[in-house]
């Protein structure tokens, strides 16, 4: 079942997932997260939340109409591979659909590449690199 949830209950998955475990909880806040007109989205899996996604309004570059960025996209190892993260974003689309949203974009790693590329993402920038991160694409899929 999808949820909206509050950003301290999926502060533990995006450490665990996209820090490594390495931070505080408070660390893997993003300041984006609080800004007005931001979700955060959970996919639970009976009790237990196994994939998380945080949206925020914000353009980029030269696309007009509303923008969101997708952040901390990250689902439990345990529960990878079953389709909940294409769940998770795909409600997410349709959601940002209805509050007229133009499209969505993300800095995307290159491992996690095909994942986006079959929701329909499309590569809208050249390969760069995030320090202690690794390779990244910037990813767009037009909403409407
Ligand atoms: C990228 C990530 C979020 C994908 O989440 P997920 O819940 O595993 O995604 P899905 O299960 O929807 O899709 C993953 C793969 O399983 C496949 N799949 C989809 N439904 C499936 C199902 N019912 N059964 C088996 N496999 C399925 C998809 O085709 C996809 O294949 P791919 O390897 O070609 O991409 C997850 O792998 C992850 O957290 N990775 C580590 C952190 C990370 O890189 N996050 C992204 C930062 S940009």
């Amino acid at each position: 079942m999808i949820k909206f949830i509050a950003v301290d209950e999926l502060l533990a998955i995006r450490n665990e997932v996209l820090r490594e475990g390495k931070l505080a909880p408070d660390e893997c806040i993003f300041p984006s997260d609080s800004l007005p007109g931001a979700f955060h989205l959970g996919y639970y899996a009976g009790d237990e939340l196994a994939c998380i996604a945080s949206f925020h309004p914000q353009g980029y570059g030269e696309f007009t109409g509303a923008g969101y960025q997708l952040r901390g996209m990250a689902t439990v190892e345990a529960y990878r591979g079953k389709g909940y993260g294409n769940q998770l974003l795909n409600f997410a689309i349709v959601y940002l659909r209805g509050q007229k949203a133009n499209y969505l974009w993300c800095n995307a790693r290159k491992k996690a590449l095909q994942f986006y590329l079959n929701m329909g993402f499309e590569v809208i920038s050249a390969e760069f690199e995030v320090p202690d991160i690794g390779p990244h694409y910037v990813l767009y899929v037009k909403i409407r």
